[in-house]
């Protein structure tokens, strides 16, 4: 056992960061256990060194990150600041003064992975980000090293904690969408600006990781599909009850059947509720990965909050200085396959219309040869309506999003049609 002390320099130390801190205190007889080294806390950067930090050393903290991380004696930097800069420079400079990086950063990893790996090895250094995907579940790893010897055609999943509560929320208590977002906020569960779980930022740029470690490709947040989950109504889920069903958040990425391309998307679903998806609850998240040889796995558990994101980042700590006492690297970046990502209009799936129609002879005929003019099949109808007025809802079979986008386009421009109240996939089934 080696007596002189592995230094981590904490870089944040807010929802996640404050939980880093408390676990590394509380457990470190543990952790020296399993690491086979003490680990000392050598320093924490903040924005707002007055604020009281419980069982923080005031002395440890300064405003400095970047005087912190040049130290020249830190062996490993924990960035949970968030955000692109300072924290793309600060992680690139602890690559040059010699440490390794643990990070729950995606909206980063998500832009400049690539380089940040590259600049990892260039500098014989680690970068790991476990938290960074689905909180405190362990997914990047099963994905980089269980599954290394398989192949992945598939991952999906609800990997956003806070539009998942409000959703659920929405769904179960029919809580406002305003009250649910404030309730997620206020657990710590939402980003600094919310508006990235809500329009699905948050979601995409986990996707675009999941996919690019799934595939060994590279998949950028541009090339991932997103819309976020603002529009949901109590309407929709009214809606998705009648068809046994509910809406989440869903993260889809898929190798293409021939093998030669992938998508990568994000966009509410409803899905039935006897698939395993429907009673992930509040924060929760849970991805299905599906692999050739594995077949089918699930991984279920807490996807946001100080304490079990700080689980992830501590599971990576340890796994980074057991590296660096055995003088090795963990595996690093894998994108050899280097498959195109095919645009969403080429995606296939099922879908659920709503429209506001007029009630009278000829216009569910009229509707009905728009779908087929586009290729669209029919699986159901249903219509309601009082006084020369109704509200036609339509289930598709398969289609690609293509058609289906200008089966829309079509649908909008009949005289009959007063107005397509809402568009939403229907997945899982
Ligand atoms: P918080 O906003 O709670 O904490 C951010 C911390 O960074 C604060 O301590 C803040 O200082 C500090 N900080 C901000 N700017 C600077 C700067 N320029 N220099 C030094 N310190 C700075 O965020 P979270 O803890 O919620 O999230 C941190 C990261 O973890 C993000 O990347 C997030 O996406 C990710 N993450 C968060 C999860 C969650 O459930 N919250 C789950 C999974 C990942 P001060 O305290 O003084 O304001
Ligand atoms: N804001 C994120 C979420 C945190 O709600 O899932 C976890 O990544």
């Amino acid at each position: 056992m080696r007596t002189r002390p592995l230094k981590v320099a904490l870089l944040g130390c807010g929802v996640v960061g404050s939980e880093v801190a408390r676990i590394m205190t509380t457990h470190a007889d543990d952790l020296t256990a399993r690491i086979g080294a003490p680990v000392e806390l050598a320093g924490v950067a903040v924005r707002r060194p007055s604020k009281v930090r419980e069982g923080i050393d005031p002395a440890l903290v300064t405003t400095d990150a970047t005087a912190l991380v040049k130290r020249g004696d830190i062996d490993v930097v924990v960035e949970v600041i968030g955000g692109i800069e300072p924290a793309r420079a600060l992680i690139t400079t602890a690559f040059e003064h010699g440490a390794s990086v643990v990070s729950a950063n995606k909206a980063l990893i998500a832009q400049d992975g690539a380089a940040l790996h590259a600049a990892a090895e260039q500098h014989g250094r680690d970068l790991y980000y476990e938290a960074a995907v689905a909180g405190a579940i362990p997914l990047i790893r099963p994905l980089r090293e269980s599954l290394a010897g398989d192949k992945v055609n598939r991952v999906l999943g609800i990997v956003n904690g806070t539009t998942n509560f409000i959703l659920d929320k929405m769904d179960s208590t029919g809580a406002g969408y305003q009250e649910a977002l404030d309730e997620a906020t206020a657990l710590g569960y939402a980003e600094a600006d919310p508006t990235a779980d809500v329009e699905g930022f948050d979601a995409a740029a986990k996707a675009a990781i999941l996919a690019g470690i799934a595939f060994h490709t590279r998949v950028r947040l541009d090339d991932v599909y997103r819309e976020g989950m603002a529009e949901v109504t109590a309407a929709d889920f009214a809606s998705a009850k009648r068809m046994g069903c509910t809406i989440k958040l869903l993260a889809i990425c898929e190798r293409a059947a021939d093998g030669g391309s992938v998508t990568a998307r994000v966009h509410p679903a409803m899905i039935p509720l006897s698939h395993p998806l429907a009673s992930v609850r509040e924060a929760y998240n849970a991805v299905f990965v599906e692999a050739e040889a594995a077949g089918q796995l699930m991984f279920y558990g807490p996807g946001a909050g100080g304490a079990p994101t700080a689980s992830a980042v501590l599971g990576d700590l340890v796994a980074v200085c057991r590296n660096k006492l055995g003088e090795a690297t963990g595996p690093g970046d894998s994108a050899y396959t280097q498959l195109p990502v095919s645009p969403m209009g080429e995606v296939v799936t099922r879908y659920h219309i709503s429209l506001d129609v007029a009630d009278k002879p000829g216009v569910l005929a009229q509707v009905a040869t728009v779908f087929a003019e586009h290729g669209v099949s029919i699986d159901t109808v249903r219509q309601t309506g009082k006084d020369g007025e109704a509200s036609l809802v339509v289930v598709t079979h398969r289609a690609p999003d293509a058609a289906l986008s200008g089966t829309v386009e079509a649908l909008r421009r009949l005289d009959t049609v007063r107005g397509v109240a809402s568009i939403m996939r229907v997945e899982g089934e």
